[in-house]
């Protein structure tokens, strides 16, 4: 058995047990690949994972920047209490509307808004609007721009914030030095200005998986 066939029988069965998809995530992931948008949202139990980070932080206001078809949105709306709100950041008009979609059939387009356009455009115009802080942040974009996404947590956030980049391993090319692609200079960037920041106390963790290999970032913002 090659190994990323053990990957992906051991996530099979971890979702199986911990993460199984119920009919909205089943239909969020059916329509989003009828619509063609490209597979690259978080797997089941990396959701999971997301929704227990969200309920652990007791979040009241979530931020999401990369929504694609709105599955990762709906496992962190999901931990939301009653008056909670989700803003998720979207580029593609298309990938909104099918999110838009995908979360009215979840049952949670009460709480979370889609905003359509580069997120580096959204953030200031979000900021200017002097929203609550927000309790957790998911940031899962163009990895080129995450130190900016970063910058933009700190500011919209406050002291025990949680931040959640994702894809921060980059199949190992974050490690290697002849590396320079744009991805994977913006994931480098953001991990050491997490590494360097007085506000910012974090760590990363490699994940294989049915999404392979890869991994993630967690930061809390410190006083
Ligand atoms: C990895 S996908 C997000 C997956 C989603 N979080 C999930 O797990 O279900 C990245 C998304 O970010 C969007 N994106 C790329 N560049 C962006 C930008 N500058 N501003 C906002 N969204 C962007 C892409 O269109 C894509 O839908």
């Amino acid at each position: 058995m090659s190994e990323s066939q053990l990957w992906d029988d051991v996530d099979d069965y971890f979702t199986t047990h911990l993460a199984r998809d119920d009919d909205a995530l089943e239909a969020a992931l059916r329509d989003s690949d009828a619509a063609g948008l490209p597979r690259i949202h978080v797997s089941a139990t990396q959701g999971k994972l997301l929704r227990l980070l969200a309920e652990i932080q007791g979040a009241r206001y979530i931020l999401e920047i990369g929504t694609l078809g709105g599955y990762s949105t709906i496992w962190l709306a999901r931990a939301l209490p009653g008056d909670g709100h989700l803003v998720s950041l979207e580029h593609s008009a298309k990938h909104a509307e099918v999110a838009v979609r995908n979360i009215a059939r979840a049952g949670l387009d009460r709480q979370v808004e889609v905003r359509v356009g580069p997120a580096l455009e959204s953030l200031p115009k979000l900021a200017d609007e002097n929203p609550p802080p927000f309790d957790l942040v998911f940031i899962d974009a163009d990895k080129v721009n995450n130190p900016h996404y970063l910058e933009w947590a700190l500011r919209l956030t406050r002291t025990g914030s949680l931040i959640v980049l994702d894809n921060v391993v980059r199949g190992g090319r974050v490690a290697d030095p002849a590396e320079t692609a744009d991805d994977v200079r913006g994931t480098r960037a953001a991990i050491e200005m997490i590494g360097g920041h007085p506000r910012l106390s974090g760590t990363a963790i490699q994940t294989v998986g049915s999404k392979g290999y890869d991994g993630f970032a967690l930061a809390r913002v410190r006083a």
